[in-house]
């Protein structure tokens, strides 16, 4: 780890001065007259290609030329890597927002250390924050200025039509932050101490819409990579976040409160949930993504603290998971109201995944959580064509349902689920959960109920109050 990032140091170190030459060559004037990059070269390799993304519809139907560039170096960005580049990328901003089709271009071979920032808006339409460097916060808690929040660095406030893309990397330093004593596992043998513990999200979009996310790379984040709050029109496209396996909280992307998504052609490795959606979402598409190691895409948990939670209309089509701690997983607490429905998985490979397909009504983080009366309800859920191999320390087909609210309509065809090693386990478990098989399910699946259950079904027009 050391001599690599060595290594990087040199390399960076290296283009640093090359571009920097080049720089003086060709002279400032350069910067203001380049064409938006990124958005227009090859993506990076990934699994599965899904068709073009419908949702939502590209907000920018032609390529402007005329596009005003505003190059943070020209704003005195040094990009060396260690110099506190905030006030440049501040400033650049305030200028993009201010005209049509603005652009913040971060340029290739700056490494651009910035501190907690709040892009905010209204802005000019067609916004777009251009990272062709690398784009990094301070270095661990240590480093975090006092003044500055702990639970955010990059936040996008308040806009409408603005893209975030390039062919560079956001880096976030997490090192720092997962070695926290507070954190699972880290404290003295093996514990976790109590005390403060909150991590920066790395990208956070709150109460945005049309928002396009495209070609970058982003690792390392603290805690969650990508985090959409009351959001509304989301196209992420090709992009890869990594983050070690054993780090914790590092969820690729989560999305809450937010409607009209589209994730395709992703890769992301991390320590936590791949994809999470969490209440307050619908209308997703999830196409092309490779998740692993991770903890595989993950509705809920929903219903905390007796709250009222929805998620409906959700496709997750083309994708693989693999070597993850679940794969398709619904989870709510006892106690909630609202209801999960109208999800569709549908072409998934598992590979080496401990539950596959999960839904667990009974979420709870201590010993004690009491069972409650009422329940999120889950209903209308296909599972389609979803074959590989799961890891036997647990059943790869577990539908743990509340007692008093089934889980209904349950759709399962052509699955087909093997063991990656050992024996077959073939006693999927099931509580509570009705809903049909239209073909053989490997491993068979006799614990599945017909028809519905034959309760308070009057009350259904409620919708749960979703
Ligand atoms: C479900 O979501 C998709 C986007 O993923 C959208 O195109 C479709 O119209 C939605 N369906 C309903 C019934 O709202
Ligand atoms: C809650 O209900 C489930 C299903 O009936 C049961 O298995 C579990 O033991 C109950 N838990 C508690 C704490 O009563
Ligand atoms: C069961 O769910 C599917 C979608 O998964 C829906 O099309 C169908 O109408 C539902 N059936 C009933 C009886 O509600
Ligand atoms: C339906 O549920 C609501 C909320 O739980 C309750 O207030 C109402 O009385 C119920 N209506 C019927 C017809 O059962």
């Amino acid at each position: 780890m050391r001599i690599l990032s060595g290594i990087l140091v040199i390399y960076l170190i290296s283009i640093i001065l090359l571009s920097h030459l080049t720089y003086v060559a060709q002279g400032r004037a350069h910067y203001h007259k380049r064409p938006r990059r990124g958005l227009s070269d090859p993506p990076p390799p990934s699994a599965p290609v899904a068709d073009p993304p419908s949702v939502p519809s590209d907000p920018y139907p032609t390529p402007e030329s005329n596009s005003c560039v505003f190059d943070v170096t020209s704003f005195g960005a040094v990009g060396d890597g260690s110099c506190d580049d905030t006030a440049a990328f501040r400033d650049a901003w305030k200028a993009a927002c201010a005209v049509e089709s603005g652009v913040v271009l971060a340029p290739e071979g700056g490494v651009f250390k910035i501190t907690s920032t709040i892009f905010s808006g209204p802005c000019k339409p067609g916004l777009v924050f251009q990272l062709d460097g690398v784009l990094m916060p301070p270095d661990g808690p240590e480093e975090w200025p006092e003044k500055d929040s702990k639970s955010q660095w990059l936040v996008f406030y308040r806009l409408d039509s603005i893209t975030f893309a390039g062919k560079g990397t956001v880096e976030g330093n997490g090192q720092k932050w997962w070695d926290l004593p507070c954190k699972p596992h880290r404290g003295p043998d093996g514990s976790s101490s109590s005390g403060p513990c909150v991590s920066p999200t790395m990208i956070r979009f709150f109460m945005s819409n049309n928002i396009e996310v495209k070609g970058l790379r982003i690792q390392n984040s603290p805690q969650f990579h990508m985090k959409f709050d009351g959001c509304q029109g989301v196209l992420i496209n090709e992009i890869q976040i990594s983050s070690p396996k054993l780090s914790p909280n590092t969820d690729g992307i989560h999305l809450g409160n937010t409607r009209s998504v589209g994730i395709y052609n992703t890769v992301v490795s991390n320590g936590d949930d791949c994809i999470s959606i969490g209440t307050g979402c619908s209308d997703i598409a999830i196409e092309g993504v490779t998740c692993g190691p991770s903890h595989g895409i993950s509705i809920g948990s929903l219903g905390v603290h007796n709250s009222q939670a929805c998620v409906s209309n959700l496709t997750v089509r083309n994708t693989i998971i693999r070597d993850s701690d679940n794969g398709l997983r619904i989870k709510t607490w006892q106690g909630g109201t609202g209801s999960v429905s109208n999800l569709r998985f549908e072409n998934i490979q598992m590979e080496n995944v401990l539950n596959c397909i999960i839904v667990d009504q009974y979420y709870c983080l201590s010993k004690d959580c009491r069972n409650e009366t009422s329940a999120v309800r889950v209903y209308d859920v296909e599972y389609r064509n979803i074959k590989g191999t799961y890891d036997v320390r647990s059943p790869p087909i577990h539908f743990a349902c509340s007692d008093t609210v089934a889980c209904t309509n349950i759709t399962m065809s052509e699955i087909e689920l093997l063991p990656e090693e050992g024996e077959l386990l073939d006693d999927p478990f099931c509580w509570n959960a009705y809903g049909t098989q239209e073909t053989l399910i490997i491993p068979p699946i006799d614990c599945l109920l017909d028809g519905s259950p034959v309760v308070e079904e009057s009350n259904d027009s409620a919708n749960y109050g979703c």
